[in-house]
């Protein structure tokens, strides 16, 4: 297994991070945010991201892992869940990379059964070519092809989230 050189190098993703962050402040100019990261894969997305942000948070988390067991069937786990009463308020979920859809269209519906005043979707990657479950994203950094990606907080086998920029993952031949 090699990890091939930047696809999105540090300072592409901290651009992007400052222009969604910038869009999220103009949006909710005099209001107050719930921001929600979707764990592990978006813990570093997350903190750039709030660092921008204008507006006043609050910040939670949950963590969440889907397993695909036929081609269009899939299921979430939740093996922690935010400690916040969203019922009223402006949230925000984050998360690093929408393939399927199945993770996000979950935690959406999750979500909106607790009543929030308004849910948005902030994702890093779009794998768009791969999407099973339409989830709209209100908030996108980057589209991308379909390419297994590590690097800036995702992983392969837990390993790699680390890495300042995000590469292509590739098996050896
Ligand atoms: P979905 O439910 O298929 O949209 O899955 C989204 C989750 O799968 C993301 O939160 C990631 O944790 C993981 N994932 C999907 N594509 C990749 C990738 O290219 N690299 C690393 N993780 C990925
Ligand atoms: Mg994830």
């Amino acid at each position: 297994m090699v990890v091939g050189k930047p696809f999105l190098t540090a300072e592409q993703i901290q651009d992007k991070v400052k222009t969604l962050a910038d869009m999220i402040s103009r949006d909710y100019e005099g209001g107050e945010l719930v921001a929600i990261g979707i764990l592990k894969g978006a813990f570093m997305f997350f903190s750039d991201l709030v660092k921008h942000i204008k507006v006043p948070l609050t910040i939670d988390f949950i963590i969440a892992s889907s397993y695909i067991k036929t081609e269009t069937t899939g299921e979430v786990k939740i093996y922690y869940d935010i400690r916040e009463d969203i019922t009223g308020k402006d949230v925000i979920l984050v998360e690093d990379i929408v393939d399927t859809g199945i993770t996000l269209n979950y935690l959406r519906e999750r979500f909106l059964n607790r009543s929030p005043r308004s849910l948005k979707i902030c994702a890093l990657l779009d794998k768009k070519e791969r999407r099973l479950v339409d989830v709209p994203i209100d908030y996108k950094g980057f589209e991308i092809p379909n390419e297994y990606v590590v690097g800036y907080g995702l992983d392969f086998d837990d390993k790699y989230r680390n890495l300042p920029y995000i590469a292509i993952f590739k098996k050896r031949v």
